[in-house]
């Protein structure tokens, strides 16, 4: 699906009280030729209305309509990202000695793996985790709680996965209880205070809420720390870079996937008596 289309019927249903869409097509490795929009919607939203706005902004006959978050899970199947398998509980899987597997019900929230921007962030931890310690994981839109599981069975000190979502908060708790490392993973309905501030703040959110959060992100990515931004289309890299930059950090990657792209930036604008940690 074009970006523009998309990025038009995202913005459009993002007034009328729709979290975020999801698109799956072949770029999501749909193989039927055919594109298939799942709104995620507020509890209480008029699906009604919805449907009808998106329906006028993006071409019916190309698209599955899923309003319901659910209906895409019987086609879950395992995803590999590099040494990383994220896999339906129950799926069969083969795995190295050294895949670290993560068993998510993908009914329950969005972060199966499938998506570009997840698999783009999954690459960003464990890029960091081979650099060295974790420490503190800030993941913001949680989701089943892919990233910040991850982020727990790579050695994180300590993860805080935040979701507007009641279901996302729930499912994440869930898929963290299930991976014995429930102890580590705090579960907000919003983001802690400002405090130290985070090792690694991971953030696969949408275009709306990740401009909207731009101060609150890297003031709360410690001093060397870094941010690692998806959910975002390529049209949007210039526009989000510099809002984050001008927020206080330094972009060092711009990674590409299909339409999508993820952002790492490291925090610059520190208090020099705050000192390194
Ligand atoms: C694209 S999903 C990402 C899920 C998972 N982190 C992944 O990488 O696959 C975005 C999630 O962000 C949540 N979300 C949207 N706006 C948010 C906000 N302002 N603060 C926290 N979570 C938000 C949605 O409820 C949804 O669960």
């Amino acid at each position: 699906m074009p970006a523009g289309q998309r990025d038009a019927a995202e913005a459009w249903a993002w007034g009328l009280g729709v979290q975020g869409l999801e698109v799956r097509d072949a770029e999501t490795g749909r193989r039927d030729g055919r594109a298939q929009v799942i709104a995620w919607l507020d509890a209480g939203a008029d699906v009604a209305a919805i449907e009808a706005t998106l329906r006028a902004a993006l071409p019916a006959a190309a698209i599955a309509w899923a309003l319901e978050d659910a209906s895409w899970a019987p086609d879950a199947q395992p995803v590999r990202v590099g040494a990383v398998i994220v896999a339906p509980p129950g799926a069969a899987v083969e795995a190295a000695p050294d895949a670290v597997v993560l068993r998510l019900d993908p009914a329950l929230a969005f972060g199966d793996g499938a998506h570009p921007t997840t698999a783009l962030c999954i690459e960003a931890v464990e890029q960091a985790a081979a650099r060295g310690p974790l420490g503190r994981v800030l993941d913001v839109g949680t989701g089943t709680g892919v990233l910040g599981l991850l982020a727990a069975l790579r050695g994180a000190e300590a993860v805080v996965a935040v979701d507007v979502d009641p279901a996302a908060r729930a499912a994440a708790a869930e898929h963290a209880a299930a991976h014995g490392v429930r102890e580590r993973v705090r579960v907000l309905a919003e983001l802690p205070p400002p405090d130290r501030g985070f090792d690694l703040v991971l953030a696969n959110v949408y275009v709306e809420p990740l401009r909207a959060l731009a101060e609150a992100l890297v003031t709360r990515t410690a001093p060397g720390g870094r941010l690692v931004l998806s959910g975002l289309g390529r049209a949007h890299v210039a526009e989000l870079r510099g809002r984050y930059e001008a927020a206080g950090s330094t972009c060092v990657d711009v990674a590409e996937r299909g339409d999508w792209a993820r952002l790492i930036l490291a925090r610059t604008n520190v208090d020099a008596a705050a000192g390194p940690r």
